[in-house]
């Protein structure tokens, strides 16, 4: 019989519910039946595995509870978290009335600062009304000046929200500028930041505003998004699209935990994903990584408190909530990333890199010519892992490698890790018949300088959870 109760699993509390799998819907059970088998648990395993993730979640950063009302939340409670919300001037700024709405929903307190752009989009009576109390507008206010003041107004906070960050307020963060209210607070802040970018694609793959994000990234700014989609201006599109509300709360949820987890502090820098090396405008050497072990890497850093910066190659699951990701193409670019996001305490190398790059790619398509196939002479790529690895200045403290293998899995591994001179190597065994690349389960062996740990086949996130549960237990046991 398949019985679990609450109760025995330590979710103490007056009126414990049980729970018996054998009661729910046929169609739910097939799900977890599925479920279970995917990630090689029983179902019994599964169930635990969903509700302790649900739970911590909700402990976390509470999701909104049936009895409370659908629209504005009642006012924060005293130990309720405080988000300052600084609204920049874009045409998203409509959904940042939404943010406040959720972010409220939870019993999160928001105080909101609006730029004058910001006013032309959205009015400070609407904000007003969803914050429940008025937006401050002005640096030189003599009112919210003697009533709170900018300095005050960016320490008293648990974390600072730019949404939309418009490009021009990320020149202004990146620069240190302080010419009105919100670039003042953001200057003045002691506390984490998380930017939320909206703007034209052009605008933002402007070098500018990559320069600009690459100095915030490495000055420990949190990005969330943006997405890619249709734009405001009928005909444009690309990525430039504010991330959506709740993509938004989860990021800041996120980060809000991160004060008290076993990583609290740590700055983190993980690659995943494999990398594209051009041929031609359309064609690319690439390999079959998913980005699933890399990204899981990320969030359960990320959960345990770390500063996390993902340099993420192409892939198709999405940005793990509460994590910087830098999108990258290639593995030189993958390098330049990894160099701009250092220092960081632990690097974890996930990424696929790929091996080798055309010694020349062709700006136009290469055409079949009927005279024999086209000569792609190949050069190998710098190794990553290795770079970083040998660095004299700016050596993360633990520096971690992957083997992808198909035989010889703990020799190749040991001998990866005397010749990249890291500290640990996951080594595993990505045969087509093991389903580890793109697959949902991983089977790791630990190789470190004093031996090898065999772990038990699991999936990627428990792969990852027991990775961090290490780094945290080797980085307290160093202090
Ligand atoms: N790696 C890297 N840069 C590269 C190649 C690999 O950072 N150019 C890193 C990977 O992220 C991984 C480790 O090195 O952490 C080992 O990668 P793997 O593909 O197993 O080995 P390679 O070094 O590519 O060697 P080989 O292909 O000969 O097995």
């Amino acid at each position: 019989m398949l019985f679990y109760s609450l109760k025995s699993q330590g979710f103490a509390g007056p009126a414990m519910a049980s729970l018996t799998v054998r009661q729910l819907d046929e169609k739910l059970k097939k799900q977890l039946r599925l479920r279970a088998a995917r990630n090689g648990r029983s179902v019994e395993d599964e169930v635990r595995t969903i509700l302790r993730g649900a739970a911590s979640d909700t402990d976390a950063f509470p999701a909104p509870t049936e009895s409370e009302p659908p629209g504005i939340a009642p006012a924060a409670k005293t130990d309720a978290k405080q988000v300052l919300l600084v609204i920049g001037g874009g045409i998203a700024a409509y959904k940042s009335l939404d943010l406040i709405r959720r972010l409220r929903e939870r019993g999160v307190a928001v105080r909101v600062v609006m730029t004058d752009a910001a006013q032309k989009f959205i009015t400070p009576l609407s904000v007003g009304a969803l914050a429940g109390e008025h937006p401050f507008l002005d640096l030189f206010d003599a009112k919210s000046e003697f009533d709170v003041g900018h300095i005050r107004l960016a320490r008293d906070t648990d974390l600072v929200v730019v949404a939309p960050a418009t490009a021009d307020l990320m020149a202004k963060l990146a620069n240190g500028h302080a010419d009105d209210l919100a670039s003042a607070v953001l200057l003045a802040t002691d506390q984490k930041i998380l930017l939320a970018p909206a703007m034209n694609p052009q605008m933002w793959a402007n070098k500018a505003t990559r320069r600009n994000l690459a100095q915030l990234v490495a000055d420990g700014v949190a990005i969330v998004g943006p997405n890619s989609g249709e734009m405001a201006e009928s005909g444009e599109a690309g990525l430039g699209r504010m991330a959506e509300p709740l993509e938004i709360v989860a990021a800041a949820g996120a980060l809000l935990v991160h004060a008290s987890g076993a990583l609290a502090g740590v700055r983190m820098l993980v690659t995943s994903g494999p990398t594209h090396e051009p041929i031609d405008p359309v064609r690319y050497i690439a390999n079959r990584s998913s980005g699933k072990q890399g990204h899981a890497i990320a969030e359960a850093a990320a959960r345990a408190g770390a500063a996390v910066t993902l340099i993420s190659g192409p892939v198709n699951v999405p940005d793990p909530p509460g994590v910087t990701v830098v999108k990258v193409e290639s593995a030189r670019d993958m390098l330049a990333a990894v160099e701009t996001a250092l220092p960081a305490d632990v690097a974890i190398f996930a990424a696929a890199v790929a091996d080798w790059r055309t010694a020349a790619s062709s700006r136009e398509k290469i055409k079949k010519t009927g005279k024999g196939t086209p000569d792609l002479a190949l050069v190998e790529n710098p190794d990553i892992l290795a770079t970083v690895a040998h660095r004299k200045a700016k050596r993360p403290k633990l520096v971690i490698g992957f083997a992808a293998e198909t035989e010889h899995v703990v020799e190749h591994a040991r001998q990866k890790l005397a010749r990249k001179a890291c500290d640990w190597i996951l080594a595993n065994d990505v045969s087509p018949e093991t389903g580890i690349m793109g697959g949902d389960s991983n089977t790791i062996h630990l190789v470190t300088r004093n031996g090898v740990e065999h772990w038990p086949p699991q999936s990627k996130s428990q792969v990852a959870a027991a990775l961090i549960q290490r780094i945290a237990a080797t980085l307290g046991g160093q202090k």
